[in-house]
């Protein structure tokens, strides 16, 4: 069925509570997001009971303003669409919460999304064209997912991290150095003045003929750098506030920020050539670091392929992705109302 009017679509599946409303020709009419960055600050990374207290609060509001920018009514929206998984499920349950409700007041269709599969439908909206079938590479604060995408709405996993996400390898490094949070802006800021050869990090799993990743002993090769431990002398007071020069902050950033990124890359060339995708394509919060950006431009250009990364404002975490919605709608997919959430990424439909 091909739904006439408007999608309002729904996103809290960590802390940024967003909504957007979006045309059948995945034109955004507006594109809310309320970050709780302000919030988590002080503890370095997202504290998930202080998120859905702060959804609860924001929610509201921020469907208010995505239908006030958009310039519409309620009774102009066609469905409702939702983030259902994965993500911290107290924060999953306000977004849901909400779109049922809509959807049961205003009689119009609800529509479960997957974050990670709305991250990279991202590439197909930037690109304003259809970009499936290809593989998919999903890196953000809570996952890293390389995707074998057979069409719009078909996703298979290829391999997914076994300890941390990357965003999350990139959060913790930057708390250890200091640099504050969100930590991926912040070490990709510091690293711009640093030298990556300076240190030589490990690339875990690089080697691995699997498309797994694992970057939590990457954070603690960074530590150890930190402490002068990987050299066999402990620094005393290496890990108070400014304890470091910031040249060799600098450094580090740098070193560490290459480290993840050869590793990304290095999965994706494997994930690309073991299934003979034309095209890559590239979504999360991650996807907006420069470097990343950088290494998959040289990468396209090595194995002519398409390289396809969402645009920053369609990296992190945002409503208007949830447009994939469109395509379950076409296809005469609908949620009931007795849906719920959970944290785990993969559909059972
Ligand atoms: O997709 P996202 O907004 O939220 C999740 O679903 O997790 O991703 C947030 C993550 C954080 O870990 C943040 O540090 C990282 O994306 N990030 C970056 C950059 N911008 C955001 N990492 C590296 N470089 C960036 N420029
Ligand atoms: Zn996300």
């Amino acid at each position: 069925m091909n739904a006439p009017g408007l999608l309002l679509a729904i996103e809290s599946s960590c802390d940024e509570t967003a909504a957007a409303v979006i045309d059948r020709c995945l034109r955004i009419c507006s594109n809310v997001v309320c970050s709780q960055d302000e919030l988590h600050r002080q503890y370095g990374g997202v504290v998930p009971e202080v998120a859905s207290r702060a959804h609860v609060e924001r929610i509201i509001p921020a469907i208010d303003e995505a239908l006030r920018v958009a310039g519409v009514g309620l009774d102009d929206l066609a469905a409702v669409a939702v983030t259902s998984r994965p993500g911290l499920v107290g924060s999953l349950l306000v977004g849901l919460t909400a779109a049922k409700t809509l959807s049961l007041v205003l009689d119009i269709p609800l529509v479960d999304v997957n974050h990670v599969e709305a991250h990279l439908f991202a590439c197909q909206m930037s690109a304003g064209r259809p970009v499936f079938p290809a593989v998919g590479l999903v890196v953000s604060g809570g996952h890293t997912l390389l995707f074998d995408c057979r069409s719009a709405v078909e996703f298979e996993i290829l391999g997914s991290t076994i300890d941390d996400a990357a965003g999350e390898a990139f959060d913790k490094g930057a708390k250890l150095l200091g640099l504050g949070y969100p930590g991926g802006p912040a070490i990709q800021r510091a690293a711009a003045a640093g030298n990556s050869r300076a240190v030589k990090f490990p690339r875990p799993m690089i080697d691995s003929p699997q498309l797994d990743f694992s970057f939590s002993g990457l954070k603690t090769a960074l530590l150890y750098e930190m402490q002068g431990t990987s050299h066999g002398r402990l620094q005393p007071g290496a890990l108070e506030p400014g304890a470091l020069d910031p040249a060799r902050v600098a450094d580090l950033a740098a070193a560490y920020q290459e480290a993840i990124v050869d590793v990304l890359v290095a999965k994706c060339r494997k994930a690309v050539r073991r299934t003979g995708r034309p095209r890559l394509l590239v979504g999360g919060g991650v996807a907006a670091n420069r470097r990343l950006r950088e290494c998959l431009a040289e990468l396209a250009a090595a194995e002519s392929l398409e390289v396809i990364i969402a645009p920053p404002n369609l990296c992190t975490d945002n409503a208007a992705m949830a447009a994939m919605a469109w395509e379950h709608l076409d296809r005469g997919r609908r949620a009931a109302l007795d849906l719920d959430v959970s944290p785990n990424p993969i559909r059972n439909r």
